[in-house]
């Protein structure tokens, strides 16, 4: 559910960057949040995951009060994606009951990543140390990176995998990087490619392999079948993802009216269809594959794993 698309970062490859101008931004009130978390628990699922930029206007003590509100009216395990925020904030969210945080390194190439990713001003983006704090707290954690960034090479790839396992991550989310017309990486003002034959593809089949080798490497970890994939792949990508290696799929509950709004990639999958439609096509290409739907929070077999040690 991505409950805001206004973000404090300028992020040189994702469209909802603050520097996007042509973009109307939105943020959706308690009451139409409410309304999608309760077409959630009507689906059956599990878990609600509450996406957002990096928005300031998302105050500790407004989203502490939504968990809050998520947890006592619904039996929804709460998973938050709202970007590199305060210790005090992820403190406060847990405390009123948010079980999971995502928050993607995007690339464990340092020299990239402060290249693609600009920091706040005076403040240092380590988003290992926040992945790691994040587990003190007791959150279950999600990352992972996009695939086939310009200047990505094999080296940092294979050192993205070996990351996912140093982390311990619960959740792992990788995507083909889909350049954005409105961002640096889209109109070509920031396109260093690695050298000939070092860079990455941000192909379809690349996208695979990574899943399968994240499995590989993390044989516990929850692995999303991403919009990503399915973007570049609308009819199979998801069924695919799901074959290779993934175990989960996250349908979108975004009411429609916003979608378009949060376009972080062109051409997103599910841009024109309701929480509904989504329900009935992931259900549909689930069952196509002989699997079923699974029920309950879906909490992560490593988590699990762990918690019985
Ligand atoms: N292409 C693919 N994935 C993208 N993301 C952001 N911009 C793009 C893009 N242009 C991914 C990032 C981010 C997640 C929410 O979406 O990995 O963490
Ligand atoms: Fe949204 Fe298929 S999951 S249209």
């Amino acid at each position: 559910l991505e409950i805001s698309n206004i973000c404090a970062r300028d992020c040189h490859y994702c469209g909802i960057r603050s520097g996007n101008d042509t973009l109307e931004r939105y943020r959706m009130p308690d009451d139409a949040i409410m309304a999608c978390v309760h077409e959630a628990v009507d689906y059956r699922y599990g878990t609600v995951v509450l996406q957002a930029g990096e928005d300031y206007g998302i105050t500790r003590e407004w989203m502490a009060g939504l968990v809050r509100r998520i947890k006592s009216e619904t039996g929804l395990a709460v998973t938050l994606s709202l970007g590199e925020r305060s210790d005090e904030d992820l403190v406060a969210w847990k405390e009123a009951g948010a079980d999971r945080y995502l928050v993607r390194f995007e690339t464990s190439n340092r020299e990239l990543y402060d290249r693609i990713h600009p920091p706040l001003p005076g403040i240092v983006s380590d988003r290992f140390a926040l992945l790691r704090r994040l587990r003190e707290i007791g959150y279950e954690i999600g990352s992972g990176v996009m695939i086939g960034i310009p200047g990505q090479t094999w080296k940092d790839l294979a050192d993205d995998i070996e990351a996912f396992r140093t982390l311990d991550l619960d959740m792992i989310g990788v995507g083909p990087f889909i350049p954005h017309q409105a961002t640096p990486l889209g109109y070509g003002i920031d396109q260093l490619r690695a050298p000939e034959g070092e860079q990455v593809p941000n192909t379809e089949l690349m996208t695979y392999k990574v899943i399968a080798l994240a499995r590989i490497a993390c044989p516990n970890a929850n692995i999303p079948s991403t919009t990503a994939l399915a973007t570049l792949n609308t009819p199979t990508g998801r069924e695919l993802g799901l074959s290779r290696g993934a175990n989960i799929v996250m349908p979108n509950l975004t009411p429609k009216k916003y979608r378009a709004m949060y376009e972080i990639y062109p051409a997103k999958a599910c841009i024109d269809e309701t929480a509904a439609d989504c329900r009935a096509c992931m259900h549909r290409r689930i069952i196509s594959i002989g699997r079923e739907v699974g029920s309950g929070h879906g909490d992560s077999p490593n988590r699990n794993k762990k918690r019985a040690a």
